[in-house]
């Protein structure tokens, strides 16, 4: 039995008994669900005949008026490190490169010397089976994988199409597509279970370049190899690979600490003669999922947070009525709560001025809050990565002060004040007249990949040199990491 389900001028049908998430996911129009649908996170909320309900927690058991959050743009970031092209001779047609993470992908049409002729990009439509990576590879070991590849297919094929239109260029132009993903995204496009990720050692599978033809990912893509990037851990993928290239800090004399924060957290310390690859399971605190009133850094997010006449002082992108707080907010929020004296070094807030269901919570503006657990989830994301920063300098036998440069890729790398990232210890004080954001990395590299043969040998010595650091098997990290989730006695 079916029932109707009512959205604007969309007549939907939800099958009797099942979960109105499951529904909406299979129309396309679900909204986010961080949690991947255990009723935790409260993100997937809509309206059912004038009640606000969660989806994932509301069955289908009547015809339904529904409501739902416009869809909120997020600002995704495309723009990379500056790096020169210089593309192999024999390229005859035009080239995608794509990036594609756990949150938002971003597709660069080149042509054939390289030159970047359109750009195009899009939020994952895999974030309604779970905002990390751990949800999502649970929902594809729970039945879900076919369909979760066949909607990252058809979304990256949206972008593909999307900027070949642009360019005004056939898709059957295009010669080489090279992609960057973590090993989850890039398992869950080639349909491969990510089973391996689910249990230690966590392998990795992809890792050897290699080439298949495109069409059989991309049906629009006729003419196209595929380049499969390696991976390499099972938490360290193509992505990092293509930070590492892109930013060329394996060439280096110097030490170079890259970091590149998302739903997870991955980190690479060295120069050319040793280099260190790591993960930490920062989790998707630092991109507002499971902070109380945390959302993506899109319109009506607090994105900046400042202390004025002894109150905080918010920025709101759009200029809008804060709706939420982002990363970049959040990491703001917690800097000036700790120069003030809001909470102390071990993250308790001192003077609450309000409760949450009886937690303890700061407002930040007269409805925007941050609870107890919210701090809490922060010190926990930020504990994994200075943990991991540590431990990954004991095993390269260097101080905190020998490095040279500190790289942050990614959109929280380019949106975050390294002041206040330093403030509360997400990064080395110390370090902080080193930091330098270097945008989309990960992007860059793609576009190096699909370009050059030569880059694609380079990224294929690199993943057998490069040294992977499983920080959880080292024998210090508990107390490293737990040591590490207190704050910085001496606030910057
Ligand atoms: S509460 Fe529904 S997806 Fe998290």
């Amino acid at each position: 039995m079916k029932y109707a389900i009512q959205l604007q001028n969309q007549t939907l049908y939800g099958e009797a008994g099942e979960c109105l998430l499951e529904t909406l996911r299979r129309e396309g129009v679900a909204p986010d669900a961080p949690c991947g649908g255990k009723g935790t996170c409260g993100k997937c909320k809509v309206t059912v005949n004038g009640q606000e309900v969660l989806a994932c927690q509301t069955i289908v058991d009547r015809d339904m008026t529904l409501e739902r959050p416009a869809a909120i743009a997020a600002s995704i970031l495309s723009v990379g490190t500056d790096i020169s092209i210089s593309a192999d001779d024999n390229i005859m047609g035009n080239l995608i490169a794509i990036d594609l993470g756990t949150t938002t992908m971003v597709c660069f049409l080149l042509d054939k010397t390289g030159v970047e002729l359109a750009v195009a990009s899009a939020l994952n439509p895999q974030g309604v089976y779970g905002a990390d990576v751990i949800t999502r590879i649970q929902a594809a070991l729970d039945g879900k994988q076919e369909e979760m590849c066949t909607c990252v297919r058809e979304g990256l094929s949206k972008l593909i199409a999307e900027v070949c239109k642009k360019a005004l260029v056939s898709t059957g132009s295009i010669q080489r597509i090279a992609l960057v993903a973590n090993p989850c995204m890039q398992q869950l496009l080639m349909d491969i279970s990510p089973k391996n990720l689910a249990k230690v050692p966590f392998s990795p599978i992809l890792t050897e370049t290699k080439t298949i033809p495109a069409v059989s990912i991309f049906p629009i893509c006729t003419n196209a190899e595929f380049l499969i990037v390696p991976d390499l851990s099972g938490y360290v993928g193509a992505d990092t690979m293509g930070c590492i290239i892109s930013t060329e800090m394996y060439k280096k004399e110097t030490i170079t600490l890259m970091v590149d924060i998302g739903t997870n957290g991955e980190m690479v310390m060295g120069n050319r003669d040793h280099m260190i690859a790591s993960s930490t399971a920062a989790g998707p605190a630092l991109e507002g999922a499971n902070i109380r009133l945390g959302m993506r850094g899109s319109v009506g997010a607090i994105d900046h947070v400042t202390w004025k006449d002894g109150r905080p002082k918010v920025h709101v992108i759009g200029d809008t009525k804060a709706v939420g707080i982002c990363g970049s907010g959040l990491i703001d929020a917690v800097a000036v709560m700790l120069k003030n004296g809001i909470i102390n070094q071990r993250g308790r807030i001192q003077s609450a001025q309000t409760q949450f269901e009886g937690e303890r919570a700061f407002l930040l503006t007269e409805d925007i809050y941050l609870t107890q657990n919210d701090i809490r989830q922060v010190q926990l994301a930020k504990g994994a990565i200075a943990a991991g920063i540590e431990l990954m300098a004991k095993q390269l036998g260097i101080k905190l002060t020998d490095i040279d440069e500190v790289l942050l890729a990614g959109a929280f790398g380019s949106f975050i004040d390294p002041k206040s990232a330093c403030t509360i210890g997400l990064l080395p004080p110390i370090l902080l007249p080193r930091i330098r954001a270097v945008g989309n990395a990960a992007g860059s590299g793609a576009k190096l990949l699909a370009v050059s043969k030569e880059q694609q040998a380079l990224s294929d010595k690199l993943v057998k040199e490069i040294e992977f650091l499983e920080l959880a098997s080292v024998p210090d990290f508990q107390r490293t990491f737990g040591k590490q989730t207190n704050f910085p006695k001496e606030a910057l």
